[in-house]
């Protein structure tokens, strides 16, 4: 998708498709009084022309104002385009960047969808030139994405050109600059969708590693990968425990992103859990959407995604990103319910359940990204059913072992729109894993499965600030939206890009 900012007047603009929001400034407790009424519509654009060709489409009482309406106007009256196209914003008081993103991601759906590739998108006025640039190309750019790549009637429709509609003196400059960072940050996200729709018979560890290591040399970042020879040497006993039981061999994924010009310290070692396919392993899940489980390693190409972004942005600030990839698979020689593993740390683990293979995985990748020189750390995974039972698909989970470093992400998290909400990690969770027989055991029952499983990660992430981020409800859109595909959403990348910037200095 090529993306062009522009000031031209929407009015003399030649386009297929002009798009304009609509919001909705009805006072919610006079809607409640008089339900009869007409909601009160304004355009978010000052542009005579483009209000004029509208009024009397918003003072007709036919739209609800309702967020992602769509009104179509076909050679509207006065103005250079084609076609007209309204879309809801909602609320007028609460429109922000969160909401536009969405607005352009249902605006290039729409429109894509009758068969159109081209679109100008008027930037509303409540939003500032350079935010909301970027949260257009982001949205439009998530918008544009679709999975069914194995149809044999995929029609391949998306957009090709994105105008931006730029109202008011701004300089330009400054517009093109943030539209072209939020356009690596949108394709970065789309990189990892990628990677996560893809099947396991055709995203085994060797092709994601493959993949990282074609992403790596595309951007010039280090990039090296390990295979079991190398991580039975290095003692990665909780990682080799689930990758023993599989013909696949598991891959330990090392992206390093090395600035000249960036400090010593602080480095921020990013880890991801990169289960190709969780059957569950001896402790076997049921049959009933287990297909579902080839997205278990969402958490490991955010990682990988997010390297990609990190390194086309260049923030002076290293980062390491690693991805713990393998199967879990039940086999003659897959491990079992009661044995017992020696994570790299020395900390011993009984084996509960093998189902519960990420935090294992996870342990080693987080105890060899301090082994690295992390000085703080971030890890995704889709590593709990229980944090969908806490937080629906809505939240993502996020835990932290550190106040002043959850605040940072919490910062970053809200710049990038995206939904968190942080769960606890007191001491007293950390009798629900004391094992009779070894240090740690590798379940800790039902109640708060998803505080259980990152009380086990926090053994391995010691005293290093570190922030837990449990993705297994919202990796992956079970319906779709009127901004964005059924199927993997790439959440959580953008939130660790602005986490990384952050540290820049
Ligand atoms: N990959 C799953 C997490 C998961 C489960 C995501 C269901 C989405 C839906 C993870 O490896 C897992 O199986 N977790 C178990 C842990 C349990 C055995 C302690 C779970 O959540 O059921
Ligand atoms: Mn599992
Ligand atoms: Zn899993």
């Amino acid at each position: 998708m090529k993306t062009t900012i522009s000031f031209s007047s929407p009015a003399q603009l030649e386009t297929e498709s002009l798009v304009a929001v609509v919001l909705n400034e009805t006072d919610p407790s006079q809607a409640e009084k008089h339900k009869d009424a007409k909601p009160q519509l304004k355009l978010a654009t000052d542009d005579p022309a483009v209000q004029a060709a509208t009024s009397d489409l918003l003072a007709s009482g036919e739209l609800s104002g309702k967020p992602f309406e769509i009104n179509l106007l076909h050679k509207p009256a006065g103005l250079k385009a084609k076609r007209l196209l309204l879309v809801s914003g909602g609320s007028a008081k609460k429109f922000s960047s969160y909401e536009l993103r969405r607005i352009a991601g249902a605006a290039v759906r729409a429109v894509k969808s009758r068969g159109i590739r081209s679109l100008a998108f008027i930037s509303p006025s409540q939003v500032p030139a350079e935010e909301g640039a970027a949260a257009i190309v982001e949205g439009a750019l998530i918008g544009n994405f679709d999975p069914d790549y194995y149809r044999s009637d995929r029609k391949d429709q998306k957009i090709d050109e994105l105008t931006i509609l730029i109202g008011g003196h701004t300089d330009k400059a400054a517009v093109e600059k943030a539209a072209k960072e939020a356009e690596i940050i949108g394709e970065s996200q789309n990189f990892v969708r990628d990677l996560v729709n893809e099947p396991s018979n055709r995203m085994t560890p060797t092709i994601l590693a493959d993949r990282a290591r074609k992403m790596c040399q595309e951007v010039g970042l280090k990039c090296e990968v390990y295979g079991p020879d190398k991580i039975k040497e290095m003692k990665m006993g909780a990682f080799w425990s689930v990758a023993q039981g599989s013909d696949e061999p598991p891959a330990l994924i090392v992206m390093k992103y090395e600035p000249s010009g960036a400090p010593e310290k602080p480095v921020l070692g990013l880890v991801g859990k990169g289960i190709t396919f969780d059957t569950g392993g001896i402790s076997i899940k049921p049959a009933d959407g287990m297909e579902k489980m080839k997205y278990d390693m969402a958490g490991g190409a955010t990682m990988i995604g997010t390297m990609r972004a990190v390194a086309l942005l260049k923030p002076k600030v290293k980062v390491i990103g690693i991805v713990c990839a393998t199967e879990n698979m039940p086999s003659g020689k897959a491990q079992k319910p009661g044995d017992v593993q020696i994570a790299m740390s020395g900390k011993s683990i009984e084996i509960i359940n093998t189902d519960a293979e990420g935090r294992l995985v996870m342990a080693d990748g987080l105890c060899y990204a301090r082994q690295l020189g992390a000085t703080h750390l971030v890890d995704a995974a889709t590593l709990t059913g229980a944090v969908v039972v806490a937080l629906g698909y809505a939240h993502a989970g996020v835990f932290a072992n550190d106040d002043a470093i959850f605040e940072r992400f919490h910062k970053a998290n809200q710049q990038a729109g995206e939904k968190m909400w942080r769960l606890p990690l007191d001491e007293e969770y950390k009798d629900q894993i004391r094992s009779s027989i070894a240090d740690i055991m590798n379940t800790g029952g039902r109640w708060g499965g998803a505080i259980n499983a990152a009380m086990f990660l926090q053994e391995f992430a010691e005293d290093t600030p570190w922030i837990h981020l449990d993705i297994a409800g919202t990796a992956w859109m079970e319906e779709q939206k009127p901004w964005i595909a059924k199927g993997p959403s790439g959440i959580a990348l953008r939130s660790l890009v602005e986490f990384v910037r952050s540290f820049a200095t």
